[in-house]
Parts: C-alpha cells; structure tokens; sequence
C-alpha cells in the first residue's frame, strides 16, 4: 500500500537537533508524517550527516549571496525539489535564510519555523541571549507558521522555561532545545492530521477542548 503520510522537508542550516527530533518522530510508522528530504545551505551542516545516517536524501542549494535572505534563484531551486517531490510541509529547522519569494508564494500556510523564545519577544538572530540580558524570568520557544515578515507569523505552538539564576546561555539554550524537540514534533503531527486552523492571527487546534465550564 503506498505510504499516504504527510510528506515534509526539512530545511536547516547547522547542528540539526530539531531535524533529528522530527526524523526521528517520523521513523515509527504510525506517526502521520515522514521527513522526504533535508535541505540546506550550508556545504558543513551536520545535519548532513544525521539525514545520511538516517538514509535521508539530501540537497545543498548552492549559495549566490553570504548572509541573510535567500536569492531568489536559490529559492526557486528549493520550490523544484519540494514540488517534484510532492512535499505537504516545509518545516525550517534552524535555517538561517530569510524567505520571502516563491517558496511562500507556493508554499505560504504549509511553511513552519521555530524560534527559541517565547515570541513576539526577542525576534532575530540571538533571542536566547537577548531574554538573558533583558532579564526574563521565563522565556521558552514557539512553533509558528511562516509569512513575509521576520519571526512574526500567526503562533502554532509555545513551551516556556525557567530562567534560572545562575543559567548561562548556553544552559538555557539546552533548556529550550529540550522543549523544542517536543513541541516541533507535535506541531508537525497536529499539521499532518488536519488539526490546526489558521484564522488571522490565531491558530485553533481543532479536537481540542479546552472549554473551562463549571
Ligand atoms: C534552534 O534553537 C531554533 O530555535 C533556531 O535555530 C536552532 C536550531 O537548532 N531557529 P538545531 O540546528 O535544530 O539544533
């Protein structure tokens, strides 16, 4: 019988925990989605290394410009792989490229990111950081779907940690990546089974009661 799961690439710059959390989700076949290809712009990503072990197929889009927004061409070569492969969900996992062209023209509402903290506070580059020296006694990371704006779509998901005294950057990253794992993988599911509903802003998950009566 064909495999009917939700089909997802996953598109990521460097160390590729969040990769390997999905990957990993998906390997039990009762999960609703399976990881089709790992996509990246870095040459050294070792999240190269974690989609060959896991027999993964890979692509290096070759980078025309150093940082920031991804050039259009490049773009263009993303929606090709995704498209000839029946991709469902594009899910960016610490893919340090700004999109704004035809991968949401194609893909806009199937497009997710996470960010480690909770958003809208410390959008950008060193949000981990930016909690610590602001002072938040609780920060976290969100699951949101992606639009023309950086860091700014409508939320899917949120986790908060603690922010403890003696906790570094490095120590809270730790407590944010633990909790990312987690809630990608569920956003993901909650995706690949039809359950989340984007009106504006909000995003319901549907099948959820969360009515607070008596
Ligand atoms: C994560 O902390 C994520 O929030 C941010 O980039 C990091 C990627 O980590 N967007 P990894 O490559 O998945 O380990």
């Amino acid at each position: 019988m064909p495999d009917q799961r939700c089909r997802v690439a996953v598109l990521a710059s460097g160390r590729g925990s969040n990769f390997k959390a999905i990957a990993g989700a998906c390997r039990d076949e009762n999960f609703p989605a399976r990881v089709i290809c790992l996509i990246t712009d870095n040459p050294a990503a070792p999240a190269l290394e974690l989609a060959a072990d896991d027999g993964i197929e890979s692509f290096t889009v070759p980078v025309t410009e150093k940082k920031g927004r991804l050039p259009e061409a490049d773009e263009l070569k993303i929606v090709d792989i995704c498209e000839k492969r029946g991709v469902d969900l594009i899910v960016l996992a610490g893919f340090m490229r700004i999109l704004k062209g035809p991968l949401l023209d194609r893909f806009e509402g199937r497009i997710m990111n996470i960010h480690p903290t909770l958003l809208p506070s410390f959008k950008g580059l060193h949000g981990v950081r930016q909690a610590l020296e602001y002072g938040a006694k609780v920060s976290g990371c969100t699951v949101h779907f992606v639009d023309r704006t950086v860091d700014g779509g409508a939320i899917i998901l949120q986790a908060a940690v603690p922010v403890d005294d003696d906790d570094d950057e490095n120590s809270l990253l730790q407590k944010v990546n633990k909790e990312e794992h987690r809630i990608y993988v569920e956003a993901v599911e909650l995706f690949a089974t039809g359950r989340l509903l984007q009106e504006g802003r909000r995003v319901r998950i549907l099948g959820n009661d969360f009515s607070r009566k008596g």
